[in-house]
């Protein structure tokens, strides 16, 4: 299939890329390079073989929008294009409306305007908010806590509706739990620009030294250590639910709503100990007042992924930290490492691979 993956120079995106290539498929990206780097594009190109065209695109921008779907039929979409950063949406929410909701309004009248009818969203196990239990199934409420998972709900809501109108049209939404680790390869990864907000990334960044210490957000939760519980996924099994959930549109033509996670959860106290065994490196830590927002224990029912999908998370906590560790220790600032990138892009100059 042609595929376009808005957001494909991204962390989970570019992992998806790699997936949907290696299946056969011809991918396009579409991204802002807002919060990524065009140095990825080099280490797809080494990963894939060829290669990835690339536009540079702004979803807010209904025009570049349309101009994507001009002279180029795709068979279906994968959008990933979204700012994600909990605190930063609550400082401006209106950037994150703007972007999450008005960019996917574009992307969804220019794939109706050109008969494109198949989708598959990056949502997040965000739209369960605090749930009343786990592990979370996809008919828990859905209520959420803040202005970025607000706008994953709503954008839920949005191909939802599209979905109703048009019997024609059919989304698989993907409930991310908490994405970590990286290509195997040590060529992609996450590269937050700043302080990560994020566990995996910011213990990365203490086991190669950038960072003196992990402050550990609460000792007091009711969970098995007194630490939170989250249901950690390794990014490579992530992007190939995307395959499998394309697959799954073409094969049985419905949508739903998917959780993606192994079904375990990991303190964080676990996941440091984890790290420290994958990296031979000590994460010194201390334990410090809970985060606003936070809750105690989040992990999925992923059992109709298995069903849908035929899906189910292949790596274990052990092997994300190995492979989270790899990239880091690999590229300690991230794309912005240029040793790495002569060795591996081993083709044209960055701005080569962007067609505009
Ligand atoms: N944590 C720390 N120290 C840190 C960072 C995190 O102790 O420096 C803890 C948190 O308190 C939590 C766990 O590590 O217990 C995981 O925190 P993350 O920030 O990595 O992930 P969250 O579960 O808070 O949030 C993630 C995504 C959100 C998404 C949510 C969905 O970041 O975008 O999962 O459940 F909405």
């Amino acid at each position: 299939m042609h595929i376009l993956v808005c957001g494909g120079a991204g962390y989970i995106g570019s992992h998806a890329c790699v997936e949907l290539a290696a299946r056969g498929h011809q991918v396009v990206i579409a991204d802002s390079f807002v919060n990524s780097s065009p140095r990825v594009l080099q280490r797809l190109q080494t990963l894939v073989g060829a290669p990835l065209a690339c536009h540079r695109v702004d979803l807010r921008d209904r025009g570049a929008v349309e101009g994507l779907f001009t002279g180029q039929r795709f068979d279906a979409v994968v959008h990933f294009a979204a700012l994600k950063a909990v605190g930063e949406s609550c400082q401006r929410p209106l950037d994150y409306f703007d972007n999450n909701i008005a960019g996917t309004i574009h992307l969804l009248q220019a794939m109706q305007a050109h008969g494109v009818h198949r989708l598959v969203f990056s949502s997040s196990a965000t739209v369960y908010g605090d749930p009343d239990a786990v592990p979370v199934r996809e008919d828990a409420p859905l209520r959420v806590t803040n202005p970025y998972g607000r706008t994953k709900l709503v954008m839920e809501q949005l191909i939802g509706d599209l979905c109703a109108s048009d019997p024609g049209f059919h989304a698989v939404n993907l409930r991310y739990f908490n994405p970590v680790g990286a290509h195997p390869s040590g060529l992609i990864g996450e590269a937050p620009g700043g302080v990560p907000n994020n566990l995996m990334p910011y213990v990365c960044q203490v086991a190669v030294g950038q960072r003196d210490r992990l402050a550990v957000f609460g000792g007091d939760w009711p969970t098995v250590d007194g630490t939170g519980v989250r249901d950690y996924i390794h990014v490579v099994d992530l992007a190939r639910a995307h395959a499998d959930a394309l697959d799954f549109l073409v094969r049985e033509g419905r949508s739903a709503n998917i959780n993606l996670g192994t079904g375990r959860g990991t303190s964080v106290l676990e996941l440091v100990r984890a790290f420290e065994r994958a990296s031979g490196r000590m994460v010194a830590y201390d334990i410090v007042a809970r985060r606003a927002g936070d809750v105690a224990e989040v992990y999925a029912d992923p059992s109709l992924a298995h069903a849908l999908l035929g899906w189910h998370a292949e790596h274990d906590i052990d092997a994300m930290c190995r492979d989270a560790w790899r990239w880091q220790s690999n590229n300690p600032r991230g794309y912005e490492d240029g040793a790495v990138d002569a060795d591996a892009a081993g083709g044209a100059p960055v701005d080569a691979a962007l067609s505009r």
